[in-house]
C-alpha cells in the first residue's frame, strides 16, 4: 500500500509556488488537484497566470489548469502554502479552522508556540506541538523555516549534538530567487551586493533557537543559542552560501567537527520519504568548494554542503554552508515535511483510504 493524497497549493503562481509544481510532478503519493493564487490570477490557466521561471516547461497535467481563488472549498487532503506573508496569516487560519492541514513556507506562524517549525532531519518530533493546535475538523499548520536559516541549522544540528553550540556569526550571500519573482530590481542585482535583507537578521537569530529546541511536555523549551546574522543579496541565482564561526561549549577541533558531521546520520534515513536525500549533509575538502553554480543542486536540491572547516580566531571553527533557497530552503523542504507527517500519522486523506501499489 502507498499513500495517495490530493494536494493544493496557495501562491502556486510565485517562485515558491512554481518549485512545488515542479517538484510535484511525478510524486509517488501526493497529486495536484487545485492551483490558487489572488484574484489577479483566477480563472486564468496555469500557463497564463504563472510567470514561468523554471527550467522545465511546465506540466502537461497542470498548464491548462485553471487557477482559482484562496478561498477554503478546494478539492483536496492538504495544502502547501507559498502566499505571501502579507496575505499568509489570515488565508491559512482560515484553511486551518475549515479543517485542511498547511504546510506552510511563509513566515507568519513559525514562532508561534504551538506550530511546529520543521526540517526533519533536525528535529522530527516537534511535529507532536500539532497535537496542541485548537483547529476545528482536523485542520493544523506545520512551518518550514526561512531559507537562509535552513542551512545554517542543519550544519549546527549534529554540531550541538556533540560540542554544544553556543555562538554563532553568520554571514549570508543569498540568491536573487530567494525574494520571489520578480524580486530585486535588475539595477540593484546586477554586478552588486545589496547588504541589507528586511527581517531577515532576526529570522536568523530566533528561528534556530526553536528548532534546537527540546521538546518537553508538549512544549518547545528554545536552546540559548546566540546567533549574530549579517546578510547580503548577491547575483545568484540559487542557492544561500553563508560563512559561519561558531563558539561550543566543549572545546572541539576542525578535524572533529568534519568527523561529525561526515557520520552524522539522519534520524529519518530508516523511513525512506521520497523526498529524502540520499545524503543530507556533504562535506568537501576542495578550498574552494562549496559553490552555488555547481552544488545547490546536489541530492535534488536537498542536500546541504558544508566546505572550507578550518580554525576561527575569533570564536572556535569557521566554515561555509550552502542549501537551495527555493528547494530545501522552501518548497523541497515543505514537501518533504509532508512526507514526515504523513508517515507520523499526522496527515491522512480527507474522504479516501490509502491505494493499492499497483
Ligand atoms: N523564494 C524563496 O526562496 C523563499 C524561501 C522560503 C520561504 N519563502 C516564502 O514563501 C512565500 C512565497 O514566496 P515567493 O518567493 O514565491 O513569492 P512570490 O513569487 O511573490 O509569490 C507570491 C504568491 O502569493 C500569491 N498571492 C499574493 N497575494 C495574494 C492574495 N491576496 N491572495 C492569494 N494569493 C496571493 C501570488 O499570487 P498572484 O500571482 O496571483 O499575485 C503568488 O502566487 C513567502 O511567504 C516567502 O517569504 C520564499
Amino acid at each position: 500500500m502507498k499513500p495517495s493524497f490530493k494536494v493544493g497549493i496557495l501562491g502556486a503562481t510565485g517562485a515558491v509556488g512554481q518549485k512545488f509544481v515542479e517538484l510535484l510532478d511525478g510524486h509517488p503519493w501526493f497529486t495536484i488537484t487545485a492551483l490558487a493564487a489572488s484574484e489577479r490570477s483566477a480563472g486564468k490557466p496555469y500557463r497564463e497566470a504563472a510567470r514561468w521561471i523554471g527550467a522545465r516547461p511546465i506540466p502537461d497535467a497542470i498548464a491548462d489548469m485553471a487557477v482559482v481563488e484562496a478561498t477554503p472549498d478546494l478539492d483536496c487532503d492538504f495544502v502547501f502554502s507559498g502566499l505571501d506573508a502579507s496575505v499568509a496569516g489570515s488565508l491559512e487560519r482560515q484553511f486551518a479552522e475549515a479543517g485542511y492541514p498547511v504546510i506552510s513556507n511563509a513566515r507568519n506562524y513559525r514562532m508561534d508556540e504551538t506550530v511546529p517549525l520543521l526540517i526533519p532531519e533536525v528535529n522530527p518530533d516537534h511535529t507532536a506541538l500539532i497535537e496542541r493546535q485548537q483547529w476545528p475538523q482536523g485542520g493544523f499548520i506545520v512551518t518550514n523555516p526561512n531559507c537562509s536559516t535552513v542551512g545554517l541549522v542543519c550544519a549546527l544540528r549534529p554540531l550541538h549534538d556533540a560540542f554544544g553550540v553556543a555562538q554563532v556569526q553568520v554571514t549570508t550571500l543569498q540568491a536573487l530567487s530567494g525574494a520571489g519573482y520578480p524580486g530585486v530590481a535588475s539595477l540593484d542585482a546586477l554586478g552588486n551586493v545589496v547588504p541589507y535583507i528586511g527581517g531577515e537578521e532576526d529570522k536568523l537569530a530566533t528561528e534556530p533557537r526553536k528548532l534546537l529546541g527540546t521538546l518537553s511536555d508538549g512544549r518547545v523549551v528554545p536552546s540559548d543559542i546566540v546567533v549574530s546574522a549579517q546578510c547580503t543579496r548577491v547575483p545568484v541565482l540559487e542557492g544561500h552560501l553563508e560563512c559561519v564561526s561558531v563558539q561550543f561549549e566543549q572545546p572541539a577541533t576542525p578535524a572533529q567537527v568534519r568527523e561529525v558531521l561526515t557520520s552524522f546520520r539522519s534520524p529519518i534515513a530508516a523511513l525512506n520519504l521520497p523526498t529524502a536525500p540520499e545524503r543530507f549533509l556533504q562535506v568537501f575538502d576542495e578550498p574552494d568548494f562549496p559553490q552555488p553554480r555547481r552544488h545547490s543542486e546536489l541530492g535534488g536540491g536537498m542536500t546541504v554542503a558544508v566546505g572550507r572547516i578550518r580554525p576561527c580566531e575569533v570564536l572556535d571553527v569557521k566554515f561555509v554552508v550552502l542549501s537551495h533557497n527555493t528547494i530545501r530552503g522552501a518548497a523541497g523542504g515543505a514537501i518533504l515535511n509532508a512526507e514526515l507527517l504523513v508517515q507520523q500519522g499526522y496527515l491522512t486523506q480527507r474522504d479516501a483510504a490509502t491505494v493499492a501499489t499497483v
